[in-house]
């Protein structure tokens, strides 16, 4: 056995201190308007991935309510993704009428009065152009651009067209310890989401803990994993930590040991955890489960041996969270294969049902005012450099 030791995380990471947390971040309306402002339409923002636009004209229109803007991301004839504003140069009314979803196409009209752009943005037809001004200049008026730019297949984009800072250097090292992993192969995509009645630090914090896996979890894993977090990393805002499981390691029903043996693997399944970038489980220890990544602000990555899977929370407003959980397996090969990925899958579901069961109960009872601040303990740690990430930016 060649689990690491557990560490003090307090000691190894003294500038986040030990202090209670006030809850009001997660309340004011006024600090959900600085998040807004200074840290959502300032940092990169995860997307979708290069598969969901696999071809020429493929695009995806994503609305983004803290920039208070739809995104149309389009894959042009030169193989590029660029980001646009889903804004007519006209009148601004919205140039793809879907409030969200995919498509393909060459160009892109205004149903309004038939303004026409190309897979670049560019404004390539006005009926009765003749009848418009001097002060009108066609070329000027292409659709508005967002920076795009994509990190091992995910596609990332930033408010500003021309941001201070490039994706690889905002990710920094969080991201290039992940660099590596076959995600690119891993396309049989189950995806979940749904709308939250709570703030989004609140949903994301559920799934940046192992304290409550034997409490909440105890349905999908009544035993297996452990409750302390290992290898924990702070680069900048993000930060990492894997999560291990016992030495015994989960119990399998019978379901889950013809699926172990069939299949590829799944969460509940040890195995050599060996298919990894070196930096993670650095040790190759068999009890790894996988890494618990977040890449600031809202974008959680896990990887382990066979699969990866991916939490984001889009904040709607102040009290509500569009989470979107989505498992990536590569295609299966044979009915065995189907079959583990369909019981893992079932069993992460499960797991994510009991974590987004908490979510509205905890943020309708901070509500009441009766609690000020909430008490984190060392294996919180990831939760306290969140809050202290977040509050730096909304000072900022
Ligand atoms: S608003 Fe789009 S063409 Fe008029
Ligand atoms: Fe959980």
């Amino acid at each position: 056995m060649n689990k690491p030791v557990a560490s003090r995380w307090a000691q190894q990471f003294p500038q986040l201190g030990t202090d209670p947390v006030p809850v009001d971040a997660l309340l004011s309306a006024e600090y959900f308007q600085r998040e807004k402002e200074k840290l959502f339409k300032r940092t990169w923002l995860k997307l979708a991935r290069v598969e969901e636009l696999p071809q020429s004209g493929s695009w995806k229109l994503k609305p983004l309510p803290i920039w208070d803007s739809s995104i149309i991301l389009v894959r042009g004839e030169d193989g590029q993704i660029r980001g646009f504003h889903n804004t007519c140069s006209h009148r601004g009314n919205r140039v793809i009428w879907a409030e969200d979803g995919h498509g393909k196409d060459r160009r892109f009209s205004c149903h309004f009065h038939g303004w026409t752009y190309n897979l670049k943005g560019e404004l390539v037809h006005v009926p009765q152009e003749e009848e418009f001004f001097d002060s009108f200049c066609k070329p000027d008026n292409g659709l508005a651009p967002v920076a795009v730019e994509v990190w091992e297949g995910f596609i990332f984009a930033h408010l500003d067209p021309q941001p201070a800072v490039s994706l690889k250097d905002y990710l920094g090292e969080a991201a290039t310890r992940l660099e590596g992993f076959p995600y690119g192969q891993m396309t049989a995509v189950y995806a979940y989401r749904t709308v939250l009645n709570c703030n989004w630090k609140i949903a994301q914090d559920a799934f940046s803990e192992a304290y409550h896996v034997t409490t909440i979890h105890a349905g999908s894993f009544p035993e297996g994993f452990s409750a302390k977090l290992y290898e924990v990393q702070l680069f900048g805002p993000h930060r990492t930590s894997a999560v291990y499981m016992d030495d015994k390691g989960p119990t399998p029903t019978p379901v889950a040991a013809l699926s172990h043996r069939l299949g590829t693997t799944s969460i509940a399944k040890r195995g050599t955890r060996v298919a990894l970038p070196p930096g993670v489980n650095p040790t190759r220890s068999p009890n790894f489960a996988f890494e618990l990544s977040v890449m600031f602000p809202n974008f959680l990555v896990h990887i382990m041996d066979g699969l990866y899977f991916t939490h984001q929370f889009h904040p709607l407003s102040v009290d509500q969270t569009l989470w979107e959980g989505i498992q990536y397996f590569p295609p299966p090969q044979n009915a065995g294969e189907r079959f583990s990925q369909e019981y893992g899958q079932v069993l992460q579901r499960n797991a994510w049902l009991e974590d987004t069961a908490t979510m509205e109960a905890t943020h309708a009872a901070l509500k009441s005012g009766a609690k000020k601040v909430m008490h984190l303990q060392d294996q919180e740690v990831l939760l306290r450099h969140h809050y202290q990430a977040v509050d730096e930016y909304v000072n900022s």
